[in-house]
């Protein structure tokens, strides 16, 4: 069984002080929820502050990116090792960083590697650009993106979590039909399985994520193949990020039990 997993991309929002306080919120907004894991990523200059609050609570904690290097002459950047200290995961390859900072699926592949080298588990992100999807690509576009996983092993890919989101979904208000978004899931899950084999593709988690919200979880969190959401603008209120998590935990006993 995959623990579905809401995971709250806080992107470049947050001072440290404001960073503490939505953790906080956070914290107590999800108590007692079971059957869900919980998992925030603030900007690097936040990642300390907030993994003392969360992880003791049981919640998770992901940087936004890194490098691929232990350490060395990379003025700005964050090592695997840096980042290993404070998280539990590290998000690689959003598509941000993929159109703004020029990342390439040879660096990912990098960073994916030195990611499981450090312990942590990456949370590889792909999606096609809407000319793409209009061009007909965009199963073609998200399955050459999986290159950055290229040279791991079959225990490594178990552990992996992917991130299915459509780039013309990100931050747009327009979110990815739920049952076209469990499709191309789907279609990604079989090519984990014919790389990694049945086992690893069946314990990887698929995440969706753009325009994620309290509105429209239910509909993605129904399908089989999509295990939670990678969520940025409904992350950066403990409320409807919280109402993210509830949908998404145990319902707690089934009705009938209640009269007993
Ligand atoms: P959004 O962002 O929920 O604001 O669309 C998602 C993401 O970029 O991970």
């Amino acid at each position: 069984m995959r623990r579905p997993l809401i995971a709250g991309n806080w992107k470049m929002h947050k001072t440290v002080a404001q960073a503490r306080a939505l953790a906080a919120d956070v914290v107590v907004a999800v108590a007692g929820l079971k059957g869900v894991e919980v998992l925030l990523a603030p900007a690097a200059t936040a990642l300390a502050a907030v993994a003392v609050i969360a992880r003791p609570q049981g919640l998770s904690v992901a940087a936004q990116t890194m490098h691929w290097a232990d350490q060395g002459a990379y003025t700005g950047e964050v090592s695997p090792l840096m980042v290993a200290e404070l998280a539990d995961y590290v998000i690689l390859g959003h598509s941000e960083r993929r159109s703004l900072f020029g990342e390439t699926d040879e660096a990912l592949g990098r960073k994916v590697h030195a990611a499981f080298a450090h312990g942590l588990r990456p949370i590889l992100c792909v999606g096609e650009r809407l000319d793409e999807r209009e061009a007909g690509q965009a199963d073609a576009v998200v399955l050459g993106q999986l290159a950055a996983l290229d040279g791991i092993a079959a225990q490594e890919a178990a552990g992996l979590v992917l991130a299915y989101e459509p780039v013309w979904a990100i931050g747009s208000g327009r979110a990815c039909d739920a049952a076209e978004a469990a499709r191309v899931m789907g279609v990604l899950r079989t090519a984990l399985g014919a790389r990694f084999g049945a086992e690893a593709a069946a314990s990887a988690r698929l995440l969706y994520g753009g325009s994620v919200n309290p509105e429209n979880i239910a509909a993605y969190l129904a399908a089989a193949d999509i295990d939670g959401a990678l969520v940025g603008g409904a992350s950066l209120e403990a409320e409807p990020f919280a109402a993210l998590v509830r949908a998404a935990a145990d319902q707690g006993a089934p009705a009938h039990e209640a009269f007993s």
